[in-house]
């Protein structure tokens, strides 16, 4: 890591813009100036600008463009500096020259510099000295926490460890990491979990309340919701915002005409919840936590049976896109519902993960019920779904064609038959998933394969993430490393934590979102092993 940790992370303004952890303040760089605007749930920037065309002179009228930005200060030439005074406060400070600015009603603004002047905030007086002090001291103070990791990865790691504090912001009365201050601006789900994983490196309290945030909003059925945000929650297609209906409505069903389904429906996300108490439990233990946290993981477990499981064969589907986590995969150009052989794995894996919770509970009988839940679970999983050569993708009931990376989850069980998990190793070691970059997420041959849609291809680092420890738990660390080493690469050589990766070129796709949390999480976490 860079000996000053201010100066560890080179802020481009654009895909990595100045803000501070628990401020919605993002500054960025127009083609005429700074602009400061607010990240808020579903909301374009366009729509939240504070102030733009941002511009220091000098006396003589030259402007003073950016000489430097880095986590803890914006610096211009001529020794002005724009800085963070509080989550809600920027201030500029400096002597001589001037700035220049416009509100969003057109009007203009300027100030002759002078000391330290509000830019944007409640009116106050600050210390130009003790707020540059307080901001590199809080820098210091999280780069401090960072997680050792080789040489090579250390600026991606320390981009990936700033990424993970700018993207806390307050939420539901609690600090929650939000996926990107660009375009995901709530806490979701899986990627709290996510978060969490890599949380627990530095403050492990921080990662609890990822966790927490979730099972405290959990529904009186049992479910989590799949989004927490400022105004509430999202937990069924009547929560969802009006420009996602007409997107699903496009492609699913679009290979078969099938119709999304009317009426409400619940939407969540994948269940890994257990999985991730019991991993943050296993770096910091914490009795209380496991003991707030069980009941409402059981229930969260139990809803999957009772109420996601139509044809009740004991293996239940996806009811939303969104709750499978993948909104665009082609599973779901087949209707409505769906079955890919990742949910049944982690509920598999979740059992098992509530056994060890029980046991840890000082419940050995319930421990002993969980495992033989898992054990039958995987069974049936094998029973039903195993055709020989692959684990089937149901849509309403009916197999479909789409070879996704999901069909190769059943390892992250631990509990499959040895031949079949060799099958799926191999598989994956194969032409359809193997490259410079895999895992893609939907095979390089099917023809559903698109390098930049989405999850129609691209490389998502918790699906890899996944897939490492399933193979490590299924007896195949060789691969498991070799796809860790593979990981890390790609974000390494790719250029910023994007929200997906193009597999065939290693750069961002179209239209992934950056500063992406998830991908800084594991990341962070995948590097710190070594
Ligand atoms: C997208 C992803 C989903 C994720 C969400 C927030 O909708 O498909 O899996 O949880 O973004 O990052």
């Amino acid at each position: 890591m860079s000996p000053d940790p201010n100066r560890a992370v080179e802020l481009d303004l654009d895909e990595r813009p100045f803000t501070e952890r628990g401020s919605r303040l993002l500054v960025t760089a127009g083609p005429d100036g700074l602009r400061v605007a607010r990240a808020e749930y579903e909301t374009r920037l366009a729509d939240t600008v504070e102030l733009t065309g941002l511009v220091l002179r000098d006396a003589a009228g030259h402007p003073l463009p950016v000489r430097s930005a880095t986590p803890a200060a914006v610096e211009f030439v001529g020794g002005a500096t724009l800085l963070f005074a509080d989550p809600a406060t920027l201030v500029l400070t400096g002597h001589g020259g001037h700035a220049s600015w416009r509100l969003p009603d057109g009007t203009g603004r300027a100030l002759a510099l002078d000391g330290c002047h509000v830019l944007h905030g409640p009116p106050g007086e600050w210390s130009a000295a003790a707020v540059r002090a307080a901001a590199e001291a809080r820098w210091a103070a999280w780069f401090a926490r960072m997680p050792a990791v080789r040489p090579d990865l250390a600026p991606a790691a320390a981009t990936a460890w700033w990424t993970l504090a700018v993207n806390l912001l307050p939420v539901a009365g609690r600090e929650g990491l939000v996926p990107s201050k660009y375009g995901y601006v709530g806490v979701w789900n899986w990627d709290a979990l996510f978060h969490a994983v890599a949380l627990r490196h530095a403050d492990p309290a921080l990662a609890r309340d990822q966790i927490l945030l979730f099972l405290n909003h959990q529904l009186p059925d049992g479910r989590l919701p799949d989004v927490v945000h400022e105004h509430g929650v999202l937990a069924d297609t009547t929560d969802l915002p009006r420009a996602d209906h007409a997107r699903l409505a496009e492609h699913v069903g679009s290979a078969n005409g099938a119709r999304p389904a009317a009426g409400p429906v619940p939407v969540t996300k994948p269940p890994l919840a257990a999985w991730a108490v019991w991993k943050v439990h296993l770096t910091d233990p914490d009795l209380p936590f496991l003991a707030a946290a069980y009941p409402r993981l059981v229930r969260a477990h139990r809803w999957w049976f009772a109420a996601s499981d139509p044809d009740g064969d004991g293996l239940p589907e996806y009811l939303h896109p969104y709750s499978s986590g993948l909104d665009d995969s082609p599973v779901w150009d087949y209707g409505p519902r769906a079955e890919p052989p990742d949910l049944n794995s982690y509920l598999v894996l979740e059992a098992d993960r509530l056994a060890d919770i029980a046991d840890a509970l000082g419940r050995p009988e319930e421990a002993a019920d969980w495992r033989t839940r898992a054990a039958a679970h995987a069974e049936l999983l094998v029973a039903r779904r195993w055709d020989g050569t692959r684990f089937t993708t149901l849509a309403a009931g009916a197999p479909v064609p789409v070879r996704t990376a999901l069909d190769l989850m059943p390892l992250f069980t631990g509990r499959l038959p040895a031949g079949i998990a060799a099958a799926l190793e191999n598989t994956l070691r194969s032409p359809a998933y193997w490259g410079e970059r895999p895992v893609p997420t939907v095979a390089f041959d099917d023809p559903a394969f698109d390098p930049e849609a989405m999850w129609r291809g691209p490389v998502w680092l918790n699906v890899n993430y996944l897939l490492i420890e399933g193979l490590r738990r299924s007896g195949f660390a060789d691969t498991a490393e070799d796809l860790r080493e593979r990981t890390l690469a790609m974000v390494r050589d790719g250029g910023g934590l994007y929200e997906y990766w193009n597999p065939l070129t290693g750069t961002r796709a179209r239209r992934a979102t950056s500063g992406f949390g998830w991908s800084a999480a594991l990341f962070v976490d995948l590097a710190a092993e070594g």
